[in-house]
């Protein structure tokens, strides 16, 4: 779901700007679903912080995704902003193949043979593991109670993780808050276009430039079709190797795509750093400088113009050497995730032409092909996910809140409408992807806060207090 664009360095400062947390690690089986596992283990990551906890409290237990932790950790703050409210103990449990949670170490990510065991109900079973230890130091009087006081949280992926863990786990984990969970894309071959019609509205409805990107396509098609053209649309973009042919050009296109993917997902009213830094309103800021060029002449002048309006997203610092449009050994994160993308989390999407992206098309003959030549294993299923977890059956489940963005494109595969009276969506305008699990801010709109106290009451609930 996350595709980086820059080499994006993380510094991994500890005491964050919520305070100082604990990193701590806990051995897991690699494979919990085998009787002869040979005590392989491995040492899973994560985040804990005990500053708010008063004996009794609650955890907030947030479910981590395809990411290091701590980049959840510090975009995250809406955990630790109620936990003084709640007592509550605060832990952000890092998902297995992913920062450091590698179970076998520097070559977990080479190959299909490592990466076998990198599925979600591996990475639950991780969580359930993890929440196991911590109540047996924190709720060992309440061994006996039917349940523990752990609510999970999650956004994105992260937030599926928290939903699932909940349904599946419902005697380790009370509740959960899944925000942006984007749980009815999976495998549904109906919302296919529905992420880029949501898309391509952000950039209507933000400055309004959805237009000139996508003739900039047709653009760069035909610029390159030379080698002359190439050299110059390498030069423009300042890509760190030129292009050299028609399949270096496709993984250019692809990675300017997830750039602007990223803006519409990460457009948010503030400066953050998440994936990259971004300044506020990063959508209307690209628009309004490429507006700013006025009526361009000719293809050159478009491409040079949407590479400078880039620049607000791709070199917010000023410190970018160069753009990189291939994947790095960086960027092997982004290997492991497709690679869950392959066999479990398949997300049909497919563009038109009244999308601001080139037309693609979708099918799963294709798709499981193009992963089979990329891992050398053949997808078996595209059902895997809905018959392992429940797919759009929820009417089971209890004590859920499901919450969406309207302005996120991934709102697309989101809940959206109430379930049952413990299985409830909330939808919040104008807000991009989990805006409501992160910290409070003086800009958060009236419907964010509102979300957040939606939140606050359910937990309350959940908790009988
Ligand atoms: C697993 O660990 C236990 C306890 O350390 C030991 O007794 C047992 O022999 C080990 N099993 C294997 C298959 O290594
Ligand atoms: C767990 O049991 C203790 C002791 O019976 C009780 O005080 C507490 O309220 C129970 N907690 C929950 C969440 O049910
Ligand atoms: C948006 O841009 C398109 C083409 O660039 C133009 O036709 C349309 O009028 C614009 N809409 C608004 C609301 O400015
Ligand atoms: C691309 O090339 C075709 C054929 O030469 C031309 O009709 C079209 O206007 C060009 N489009 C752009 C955006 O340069
Ligand atoms: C490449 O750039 C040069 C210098 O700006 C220009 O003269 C030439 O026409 C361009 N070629 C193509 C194919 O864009
Ligand atoms: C980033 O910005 C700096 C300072 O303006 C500039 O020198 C550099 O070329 C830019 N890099 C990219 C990749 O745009
Ligand atoms: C086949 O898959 C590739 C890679 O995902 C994609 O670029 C292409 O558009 C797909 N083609 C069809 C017809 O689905
Ligand atoms: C799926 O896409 C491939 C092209 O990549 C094509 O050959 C095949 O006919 C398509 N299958 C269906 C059912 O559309
Ligand atoms: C779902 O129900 C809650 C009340 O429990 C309500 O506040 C919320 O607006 C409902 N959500 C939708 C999408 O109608």
């Amino acid at each position: 779901m996350f595709l980086v664009f820059l080499y994006s360095i993380y510094f991994f400062i500890f005491t964050t700007c919520y305070g100082v947390v604990q990193e701590l690690f806990v051995d897991v089986p690699i494979d919990h679903f085998s009787l002869t596992r040979n005590n392989d283990t491995f040492k899973l990551r994560y985040l804990l912080t005990e500053d708010f906890y008063v004996k009794g409290g609650p955890m907030f237990f947030y479910c981590g995704n395809e990411a290091d932790i701590l980049t959840f950790y510090e975009n995250t703050g809406f955990l630790i902003d109620i936990a003084p409210t709640f007592n509550a103990l605060v832990v952000f449990a890092e998902h297995r193949y992913y920062g450091e949670s590698l179970p076998f170490g520097a070559k977990s990510l080479l190959s299909p043979e490592t990466l076998r065991y990198l599925t979600t109900s591996q990475a639950l079973s991780d969580f359930v593991c993890l929440i196991d230890h911590l109540n047996r130091e924190y709720y060992s009087t309440m061994i006996t109670n039917d349940t523990y006081p752990v609510i999970a949280f999650g956004g994105s992926y992260g937030g599926m993780l928290a939903a699932w863990l909940r349904m599946k786990y419902p005697h380790m984990v009370l509740g959960a808050i899944a925000s942006s969970a984007p749980l009815l894309q999976v495998n549904n071959l109906d919302l296919c276009q529905s992420f880029y019609n949501i898309l391509t509205e952000i950039y209507e409805n933000n400055g309004n430039c959805s237009y000139p990107v996508k003739i900039s396509w047709e653009a760069i098609r035909n610029i390159t079709k030379t080698s002359e053209g190439k050299k110059n649309v390498s030069e423009i973009f300042k890509l760190c190797r030129n292009l050299v042919n028609e399949a270096d050009t496709n993984k250019f296109i692809d990675t300017l795509t997830d750039v602007y993917v990223n803006l519409a997902m990460l457009n948010y009213p503030y400066p953050t750093k998440f994936l990259s830094p971004l300044p506020a309103n990063p959508v209307k800021m690209f628009c309004d400088k490429l507006r700013s060029f006025g009526l361009v002449k000719t293809s050159l002048d478009l491409l040079k113009a949407i590479s400078s309006a880039l620049e607000i997203a791709t070199n917010y610092t000023g410190q970018v050497k160069c753009n990189n449009f291939e994947t790095t050994p960086e960027q092997a994160v982004d290997y492991a995730w497709d690679f869950q993308a392959c066999f479990e989390l398949i997300m049909p999407m497919c563009s038109t032409k009244y999308h601001m992206f080139e037309p693609t098309q979708w099918n799963f003959t294709n798709y499981s092909n193009e992963c089979t030549k990329k891992y050398n294993v053949q997808p078996y299923s595209f059902n895997e996910v809905l018959v392992e977890h429940g797919g759009k059956i929820l009417k089971y489940a209890s004590n859920i809140v499901f919450s969406n963005g309207l302005s996120d494109p991934w709102s697309s595969g989101g809940i959206l409408q109430n379930v049952s009276n413990s299985v409830v969506a909330i939808v919040i305008p104008e807000a991009a992807h989990h805006y409501d699990l992160r910290g409070a801010h003086p800009v958060d709109s009236k419907y964010v806060v509102d979300a957040r106290q939606f939140h606050v009451r359910q937990i309350k609930s959940w908790l009988n207090i």
